[in-house]
């Protein structure tokens, strides 16, 4: 008998406190390492029913992820989960994909997102677990305590209307930089940490091409997140590669930021809205599970695309980055005034300069590996993955290949020594070519 069926028989049927699982036999994998996202993947029905005791909502987060547990303990802290589910509105070619491009281009630390599509036995079972627990709860509240229940309450509607999940691990040693500046050395530390600030350089780079804008574009303190060397994790990346088709045919038009004076879409202003000129990006279109569950009335937010013209001016990128931060600060310190609590300190002009020296370059260097990746043997690679993800895990409206190409073309344009304007005309052109079936 394995560890997970004895654990199972003892408990019996009824569980003290906050131990939750379906009545069940099977017995399932279990050890006392964390458990590889690609073997949860695996998992049918039953064994996620048997193995899974205790599950947690993050905190943070639009609309967050579940720290999850195999093994009975009393207090469950979220470090020692054994893997992470996270809800998607669309595919998870897009985590996936994203995870791959920001290992090969700025050497994160992948969460090794693994797919699992929300109408298979094991997508429901997920849905299902969390929602028993919630009904329990509801039908015994002190016995069946359990310290997130509102938050469970909240993410409950959020799993049953994702559009697939990815399984993935529990980032260790990691730190984000919303809680990294809030110790009065924290921002201090940040500003001299030199593999920091060039890898915060490089991921600007690659989180362009990926049309990833709440992370750094839109800086999403929460959604930064590094070990104490330095290194990066590719936590919350997706892909915001809007196809140009999905957005013509949004009957919401909630992703039409912007058109012509008649109201029209045109590719010239899909060009834009890549490029974000005018300091104004495009936003993913909703997908057709998000679709579904505005229609119910719940919230969703459809997360911005990154604006690439900054790629143009490399060495003003620093300001940018730096002056949202100082803006972070700011209104944290303000926060810190009212409690009496000491304020975090200007770091010295030197520990700013030193930073932005280090950024920079990373930021030269991200735009050196971008362009290496995108062309040659390495762009095939690149194609080969997109579509085999694709393949694998289905379409998704924010994973257009079109997109990624026209922001390839853009990144090389950067890299030449064209303008904005230039650039603006060959993805016109490009796309005009492309979408000539659509009258424009
Ligand atoms: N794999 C992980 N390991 C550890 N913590 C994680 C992991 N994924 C998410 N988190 C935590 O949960 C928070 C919310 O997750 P995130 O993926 O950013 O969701 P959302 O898309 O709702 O912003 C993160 O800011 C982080 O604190
Ligand atoms: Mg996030």
């Amino acid at each position: 008998m394995s560890d997970s069926a004895r654990r199972t028989r003892s408990d019996g049927g009824r569980h003290g406190g906050a131990t939750y699982r379906w009545p069940q036999s099977f017995s399932g994998v279990q050890t006392d390492m964390p458990i590889d996202p690609k073997v949860v993947a695996k998992w049918n029905a039953a064994q996620w029913q048997a193995n899974v005791k205790y599950a947690r909502p993050s905190g943070g987060g639009a609309v967050g992820v579940l720290f999850c547990f195999t093994r009975t303990s009393t207090s469950y802290p979220i470090n020692q989960a054994d893997f992470v589910i996270k809800p998607l509105p669309g595919s998870a070619a897009s985590t996936q994909f994203a995870e791959h491009t920001l290992s090969k281009l700025v050497g994160a630390t992948s969460m090794q997102s693994e797919g699992i599509a929300r109408a298979s036995p094991l997508g429901n079972a997920i849905v299902m677990w969390v929602e028993h627990v919630v009904d329990l709860h509801d039908l015994d509240p002190i016995d069946n305590a359990h310290p997130d229940i509102d938050r469970l309450r909240q993410f409950a509607p959020q799993l049953r209307g994702a559009g697939s999940f990815v399984v993935q691990r529990v980032a260790q040693g990691m730190q984000e930089l919303d809680a990294a500046y809030k110790t009065v050395d924290g921002l201090d530390r940040i500003l001299t940490n030199e593999k920091l600030m060039r890898s915060l350089g490089a991921l600007f780079v690659a989180d362009a091409l990926l049309g990833n804008g709440d992370r750094l574009d839109q800086l999403n303190a929460g959604n930064n997140a590094f070990d104490s060397e330095g290194k990066l994790f590719s936590l919350d990346s997706g892909t915001v590669l809007t196809s140009f088709d999905k957005v013509l045919k949004d009957s919401t038009k909630q992703s039409w930021t912007r058109t012509d004076n008649t109201g029209a879409l045109t590719s010239w202003h899909w060009a834009a809205d890549i490029l974000g000129k005018d300091n104004q990006g495009g936003v993913a279109v909703l997908t057709p599970a998000q679709r579904q569950l505005k229609q119910g009335g719940h919230a969703v937010a459809t997360p911005p695309s990154a604006r690439m013209t900054l790629l143009f001016t490399p060495n003003r990128i620093w300001d940018y980055f730096w002056s949202d931060l100082r803006n972070k600060v700011h209104f944290y310190n303000q926060e810190r005034a009212r409690n009496n609590q000491p304020l975090i300190p200007r770091p010295s002009n030197l520990a700013i300069s030193n930073a932005k020296t280090w950024f920079t370059k990373g930021v030269h260097a991200g735009l050196a590996k971008a362009d290496s990746m995108l062309g040659g043997v390495a762009w095939l690679q690149t194609k080969y993955k997109f579509k085999e993800l694709r393949a694998k895990h289905g379409g998704d409206p924010n994973y257009s290949w079109t997109n990624l190409k026209i922001r390839r073309l853009i990144v090389r344009a950067a890299k030449e020594g064209k303008s904005v304007e230039q650039a603006h005309q060959l993805v016109t052109d490009y796309v005009q070519r492309k979408f000539n079936d659509f009258s424009l």
